[in-house]
């Protein structure tokens, strides 16, 4: 027992991976097999910890990489350079099912009956759909009071999961849910599950295939708990440890502001991984920090509403592998983005529009270049929050005051406001022409 989190390693040797990526494409025709289906198993080997027989899919994993331009415009990258990585197609409405299809598949292999989550939502979301989809275990969800989107919410009691409303927020939430889950034997799927990570690596293996197996500049990702950065950073690890990549990307994580501990970490009191030796007392002094200073944290973003990521060193692991960088911008910031990614892109969650503020401020900051290829994950369905679009646009400013106004966002700079028009063909016509 190391006390720190279990990491999937496989002997390459034996596991026989492809000796190039286009061995990929063959699958697709074989796609009446749900193996090859899903957007994650049609890349098992390179994840092979588990036999066919054993694997649970619900049809994770058929996302889009859309080519952004108006949103390129936005953030001032040229034409045909950034990408949209659209993970709120999968079954639950975010990127959770990739690594939820994997934890799921080992826990069932193992006869797991129950499985927990804590969440800020899409994991207990994910988690609530794949019991009830495939009836196998029952779902209990860890959630914090007051703290988790109405879309997803709705996703879990829906899906008939046992929800657990902390008093609290997803950090207290999270070492609930980890005492439980060893007292009562229940299985563990948040992302200190290495499985989980597993799955997710195939988002970075989508994204590979979609862009003809050509390596982009820039992976730009929100920051929450770190899973993903950490999968993503093991995943290109992995491809150019196999020589399948010749080069690996870089890494840009984006915390929200009011949840940016990784932020502080590195790039404020010089955290880093160093090959394997980060230096964990920088990181106890500054939750010592939060916890003098009662400092919780707080972002419109709620899905990375987190001041302490389970997947911290493995984040570090990956930022040293990807060269990466980490950034944090404010709920303004990120609500700007999350409209420009509704009128140009196929729209979002608020968490993953950090991703494209992020990229923002990089280009304003000279980091990235105007002419690099970049890919933003969109890692949640724009129907999870409405209540944070709906203020974003509302004519009404009590209602933007309650939702936005009280952290901080003062204007909606890309409001669309609906016209209030009585109920009077004439007026209605007069009204279309003002406006269109
Ligand atoms: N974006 C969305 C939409 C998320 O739901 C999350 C995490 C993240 C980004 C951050 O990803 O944790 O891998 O860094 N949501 C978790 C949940 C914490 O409980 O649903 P990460």
């Amino acid at each position: 027992m190391c006390g720190d989190l279990l990491d999937v390693s496989y002997d390459w040797d034996r596991a026989a991976p492809p000796s190039s990526l286009a061995f990929f494409e063959e699958k697709w025709s074989r796609r009446t097999d749900p193996l090859c289906l899903s957007g994650v198993w049609r890349f098992r080997d390179l994840l092979p910890f588990a036999s066919a027989d054993k694997v649970i899919t619900i049809g994770e994993g058929q996302t889009l990489l859309q080519q952004a331009d108006r949103v390129a415009r936005y953030v001032d990258l040229a034409a045909g350079c950034l990408f949209l990585q659209y993970e709120g197609m999968n079954p639950s409405g975010s990127f959770k099912d990739n690594g939820m299809s994997a934890a799921f598949t080992h826990a069932h292999s193992i006869g797991a009956q129950r499985a927990a989550c804590a969440s800020t939502g899409n994991t207990s979301a994910s988690l609530a759909m794949y019991c009830a989809v495939t009836g196998l275990m029952q779902a209990v969800i860890f959630i914090g009071s007051g703290k988790i989107a109405y879309g997803k919410l709705s996703q879990a009691l829906d899906c008939g999961a046992l929800t657990m409303q902390i008093a609290g927020d997803f950090d207290d939430a999270m070492e609930r849910v980890k005492e439980v889950s060893q007292e009562l034997g229940i299985y563990l799927v948040n992302s200190v599950n290495p499985f989980r990570l597993e799955g997710q690596k195939t988002i970075m293996y989508r994204v590979l295939e979609a862009l003809r197996w050509q390596v982009p500049d820039w992976i730009v990702v929100p920051g929450g708990n770190l899973g993903n950065s950490s999968a993503f950073g093991k995943a290109f690890s992995e491809l150019f440890e196999l020589g399948l990549i010749d080069r690996i990307p870089r890494l840009a994580v984006i915390n929200a502001r009011g949840a940016s501990t990784l932020h502080q970490l590195f790039e404020q009191r010089g955290l880093r991984w160093n090959q394997g030796s980060a230096d964990m007392e920088i990181v106890r002094s500054y939750y010592a920090e939060l916890d003098e200073q009662h400092l919780k944290a707080e972002t419109i973003a709620s899905a990375i509403e987190i001041n302490r990521p389970v997947n911290l060193r493995k984040c570090l692991r990956a930022l040293e592998t990807c060269d990466g960088v980490v950034r944090d911008v404010n709920d303004q910031d990120i609500l700007d983005a999350k409209a420009q990614v509704g009128t140009g892109g196929l729209g979002c969650e608020p968490a993953s529009a950090a991703s494209v503020a992020g990229v923002k401020l990089l280009r304003q900051q000279g980091i990235i270049a105007n002419s690099d290829r970049v890919v933003c994950i969109l890692t949640g369905h724009q129907l999870k929050d409405p209540t944070a679009t709906v203020a974003y646009h509302t004519t009404d400013q009590a209602k933007f005051n309650e939702v936005l106004g009280n952290r901080g966002v003062q204007r909606a700079s890309f409001a669309n406001r609906a016209v209030a028009v009585p109920n009077d063909l004439g007026e209605i016509v007069k009204a279309i022409q003002l406006y269109s």
